[in-house]
């Protein structure tokens, strides 16, 4: 019924850092990273080149990825929205890319400035020059469960723009509840749809930011529907600055308690990560936003 294990992608050194409102200094993002990778995670999205006016927290991509221990057998992933960012990735190291549509166009728009069919083809050099350098790219879509500006987005929209990225040439697809309104039921459906449009759900990551409490609720129903990649981001950290209101994506150390629990292997140790958590939240002068960090730190 579940899987015996499960792939995390930790992404709250990307998606947790970038909605800060102070830049966090480059050797505090470097030692979060680390410590997550001392902690058992195997995929850390690290860095984001995009431009440093729209997200200026993200600015110093090329210093973390110069500065970080990089671990063996541990991959350090950046998001790149145009082939400027690709290059950018390229020279610093990034062992894999992420490019990122939308199922809505008005968060496209407010994202990456661009409708959704301009961001497909401006994804397309990114891919051919990706391909070249032996490079992995995952694709995200965001608003897969609602959006900020439109509202109710059809699951059919999601699954279009997954086949686009699927074809041409992302090893997987991401799917973003970027403002955390999904539930069980909605999630089913979504997965549901995507399985009869035939996007293969192997092939299928669940990126839940966790605004209305749904997150791990919404897991469930995605292993049981055969995902085996999730992300989490550790401490809760999170959201998007493009998604008014939308809070930190599930927290990476809830999800580990959950699937300890149901026996579903993560290779990644409470312990360790809960110090980390502890760590940047103290950096970030604020408790631990996931409830299994406050139960532990309440012991
Ligand atoms: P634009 O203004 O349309 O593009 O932005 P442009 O090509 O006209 O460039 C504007 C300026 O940015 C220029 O500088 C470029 O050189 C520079 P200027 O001439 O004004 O000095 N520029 C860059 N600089 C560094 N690196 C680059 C780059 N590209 C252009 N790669 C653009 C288009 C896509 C660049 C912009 O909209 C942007 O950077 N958007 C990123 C927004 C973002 O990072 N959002 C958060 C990540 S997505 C997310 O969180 C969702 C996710 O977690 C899943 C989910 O939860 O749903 C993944
Ligand atoms: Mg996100």
């Amino acid at each position: 019924r579940w899987p015996k294990s499960v792939s995390l992608v930790e992404v709250g050194p990307r998606d947790g850092l970038q909605n800060e409102l102070s830049t966090v200094p480059t050797e505090v993002k470097v030692e979060l990273i680390d410590r997550l990778a001392a902690a058992g995670c195997k995929a850390i999205e690290a860095a984001s080149f995009v431009s440093p006016k729209w997200v200026p927290q993200m600015a110093d991509g090329d210093q973390v990825l110069a500065n970080l221990g990089r671990a063996p057998g541990v991959k350090y992933a950046a998001l790149t929205p145009n082939l400027r960012g690709l290059e950018a990735a390229l020279e610093a190291g990034a062992d894999e890319v992420a490019v990122f549509a939308a199922a809505s166009e008005a968060f496209s728009s407010a994202n990456i400035n661009c409708s959704i069919v301009e961001s497909l083809e401006r994804f397309k050099p990114v891919m051919e020059k990706a391909k070249v350098a032996g490079l992995p790219v995952r694709g995200y879509v965001s608003c897969v469960l609602g959006c900020p500006y439109e509202g109710r987005v059809a699951p059919g929209a999601v699954a279009e723009v997954a086949t686009s990225l699927l074809d041409m040439g992302c090893y997987s697809v991401s799917l973003g509840d970027t403002i955390g309104a999904g539930t069980a039921g909605s999630t089913l459906v979504l997965l549901e749809t995507l399985r009869e449009a035939g996007v293969p759900l192997e092939k299928v990551a669940v990126h839940f930011h966790d605004t209305y409490g749904q997150a791990l609720a919404n897991i469930l129903v995605a292993l049981e529907e055969g995902i085996t990649v999730l992300d989490t981001s550790v401490s809760g950290l999170g959201g998007c600055p493009y998604a008014p209101g939308a809070s930190g994506n599930v927290a990476t150390e809830d999800v580990v308690y959950m699937l300890d629990g149901m026996g579903i292997n993560t290779g990644v140790d409470l312990d360790l990560l809960l110090d980390t958590s502890l760590y940047i939240s103290d950096k970030l002068g604020r408790p631990p936003q996931s409830r299994v960090a406050r139960a532990m730190l309440a012991k």
